[in-house]
């Protein structure tokens, strides 16, 4: 699966009414490694969930590849999450699983069968640099390893779109560029990425297009947008 991102005049409202997001419109086309820029509060988070279905808009539609996102039915969310890799702070390890076993969820949730499954468990944790920690336990690895596991469990699925939220605020520069290097392999292979960051060392060091929020705005979308 491809996976292009639209947004048409999205508007948030979280409950207790305050606007994260007004009337925003964007275009990721397939393929597409954006940034998502922007204030704390601006929206950025938002944005992501939203793309997700973890959220849903208000007004407007939030289209991955044509699909309604916001008018999914309950039954075809986790289809949408197994064609998207999720990179999100609040998402915690689970402790009582091995750094593996947390790997491997996503794959056992689509019935990949095990040998293929701890193939692909190990190329995963390979690619972020974290071979031969699958049996340790998550409360081992420092705060950027615990990342660097997250990011694994994202890829493992091979997604069609990565969508990251702040994937390097735990890292030095050295880990923050692997991270990177890791997501534009992704993007030299086709999947669309998305990055929620203020990490201007690491835009600067990594260019893309970048998609820039402000107060729930859309004050810039980069290349050849808005449309
Ligand atoms: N669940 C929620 N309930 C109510 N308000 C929320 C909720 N989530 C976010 N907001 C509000 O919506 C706005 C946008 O939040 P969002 O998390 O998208 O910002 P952000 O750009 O990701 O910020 P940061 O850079 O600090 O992560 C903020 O004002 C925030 O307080
Ligand atoms: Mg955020």
């Amino acid at each position: 699966m491809a996976a292009t991102i639209r947004f048409a005049g999205v508007t948030k409202r979280y409950p207790g009414g305050h606007d994260a997001l007004v009337d925003a419109s964007f275009t990721l086309a397939d393929g597409e490694f954006a940034y998502l820029t922007g204030h704390s509060g601006a929206g950025k988070s938002t944005v992501l969930k939203l793309a997700a279905g973890i959220e849903r808009p208000t007004h407007g539609t939030v289209l991955v590849n044509q699909q309604n996102v916001g008018r999914l039915s309950a039954r075809a969310i986790p289809w949408l999450r197994r064609h998207l890799g999720l990179v999100m702070p609040d998402v915690k390890l689970l402790e009582g699983l091995s750094v593996g076993e947390n790997v491997r969820l996503p794959l056992e949730i689509a019935g990949v069968d095990r040998a293929e499954s701890s193939r692909r468990v190990r190329a995963a944790l390979d690619k972020v640099g974290l071979a031969g920690r699958e049996r340790a336990r998550p409360a081992a690895l420092s705060g950027g390893e615990q990342q660097r596991v997250a990011i694994a469990r994202a890829i493992v699925n091979r997604p069609a779109a990565l969508l990251a939220d702040e994937p390097t605020a735990n890292l030095d520069a050295a880990a923050a560029d692997a991270v990177l290097a890791l997501f534009r392999d992704f993007h030299a292979v086709g999947v669309t990425v998305i990055i929620a960051t203020h990490d201007e060392g690491v835009i600067a060091r990594h260019p893309g297009r970048r998609v820039v929020l402000d107060h729930g705005r859309v004050i810039g979308a980069g290349a050849g947008e808005p449309q």
